[in-house]
């Protein structure tokens, strides 16, 4: 019989009951289902609202079966319908009547909030991980990569000379925010649910800030209705997890332009490439563009989630239980994305002759050449025009600006002079861009070391 049998004369419609049950996906809460019943039980003690004794052996009944299931040894059923039930059925079987006095002044309702952000605040905890071995393979790579240039783009268009690490740093800047956001919507996540009851709290004296203690929450949350009823700490990970997922995604984009034959600024490993059936010399960043379609799944389960919540009445809906899929989905493809991507980066090989190659077309240095009239003293807009005529005469004339004569420039502005050729060159360009957040020597450093620093302080925040 189920456990809430008694107000039933029919068993449930096997179809019915698999169509509502929850253990297929909910079975991974069990460690926080049981920790979440191991406090309860104590409180419910230190409050006088059950034995001493009663705790002692709930306590070491859920010890037990917390160890017979890391053993494989338990097996859940779908006719406890979730995670709360199983465990508690499992009690009661092993230990009896002190099995049936755990579920007082308590409901799976407050049970399911408090189990799924003691999960998902586990769960920050291993992406935030994750992503620091990423930042970190991108600082090691762009460590490698400070002088080397490449084109920067706006348009997907040759735009000004950076270097290499200047561009892997953007991705790493990003990806600390990413990190943060975690740690944010870890702190609000952070509150306990525990003692809201089904809906309306209870008449028992119990103590909500004692569990809260114990569970590590920073408090029991205000409102019980609320605190049943809340999933905006499941829809606040989703969000964080898909702008995570962009980032990975415009990385992923441009690694698969990357390793094209257009550009050929980098070579995957072998070991993170695929080839194909038919064109033997096909090597494609499968990894990638796996990565970037994933992608639309995680916002998938965003958008899933948030589409559940819109209508929902208070309190507690049996629409709250999609809520365990969308965000399992959710956090287990961000962490094969992650696991992959570091590998990919760390082992990818760098172009740096192909980079510079495309570097010297498409007149990126066209700004260095207005900036060096604007310095002599034209004004920058005047300069800019006359730059702009320069770049006409040199595509008319199959030239590039640092080819043209000093004649030929001087025939443009008399402000030119021998020093030109030095400040057209592209390691002049890149590398006087010394301005805070530029792509210089000086600045890469700083900004390898930030993120050193960085990586450090969360590893062990
Ligand atoms: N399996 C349920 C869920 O995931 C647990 C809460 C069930 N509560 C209820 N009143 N049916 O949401």
């Amino acid at each position: 019989m189920k456990l809430w049998g008694g107000r039933f004369r029919k068993e449930t419609d096997t179809l019915a009951n698999d169509f509502q049950s929850s253990i297929l996906f909910d079975c991974r809460l069990y460690r926080e289902d049981i920790e979440g019943s191991i406090a309860h039980s104590q409180m419910l003690a230190d409050c006088g609202i059950i034995s001493r004794e009663d705790q002692e052996q709930i306590k070491a009944g859920l010890e037990g079966i917390l160890a017979d299931i890391e053993a494989g040894k338990v097996e859940f059923t779908t006719d406890n319908e979730d995670i709360h039930m199983n465990v508690e059925t499992l009690l009661t079987a092993r230990i009896g009547e002190a099995g049936k006095r755990l579920h007082t002044a308590r409901s799976r309702n407050d049970q399911v909030a408090v189990d799924l952000r003691l999960h998902l605040r586990r769960e920050i905890g291993e992406i935030t991980g994750q992503i620091l071995d990423l930042q970190q393979a991108i600082a090691d790579q762009a460590g490698q990569h400070q002088e080397t240039v490449m084109p920067g783009y706006t348009h997907l268009q040759r735009a000004q000379p950076i270097s290499f690490a200047q561009h892997l740093l953007a991705y790493g800047a990003q990806l600390s925010r990413d990190v943060t956001r975690l740690e944010d919507c870890k702190r609000r996540m952070n509150i306990c649910p525990l003692g809201s009851g089904a809906l309306a709290g209870t008449t028992h004296p119990i103590d909500r800030w004692q569990t809260a203690k114990l569970l590590g929450f920073d408090a029991p949350c205000g409102n019980s209705l609320d605190g049943v009823s809340d999933r905006d700490y499941v829809l606040e990970l989703l969000s964080d997890l898909s702008i995570l997922m962009m980032h990975l995604s415009r990385f992923a984009e441009e690694i698969i332009l990357w390793c094209s034959w257009e550009f050929k600024f980098i070579e995957l490993d072998d070991a993170y490439s695929t080839g194909s059936s038919i064109m033997p010399q096909k090597k494609n960043p499968d990894m990638a563009e796996l990565i970037r379609g994933k992608t639309g799944r995680v916002y998938g389960d965003l958008m899933g989630l948030l589409a559940t919540m819109k209508g929902l009445p208070l309190a507690y809906n049996k629409d709250l239980q999609e809520d365990k899929e969308a965000v399992f989905d959710a956090i287990d493809t961000v962490k094969m994305c992650l696991l992959v991507f570091t590998g990919m980066i760390a082992t990818m090989r760098v172009l740096p002759q192909n980079m510079r190659k495309a570097a010297g077309g498409g007149f990126i240095n066209a700004t260095d050449c207005a900036d060096y009239l604007a310095k002599k003293g034209r004004p920058f807009r005047d300069a800019y025009t006359t730059v702009g005529n320069l770049v006409y005469y040199c595509t008319e004339n199959g030239k590039l600006l640092e080819e043209l004569s000093l004649a030929e420039l001087q025939n443009i502005s008399p402000l030119f002079g021998e020093d030109v050729y030095e400040a057209l060159s592209l390691e002049t360009c890149m590398g006087q861009r010394k301005s805070y957040g530029g792509p210089a020597m000086e600045e890469t450093t700083r900004q390898i070391e930030e993120l050193i620093k960085f990586i450090k302080e969360y590893r062990h925040g």
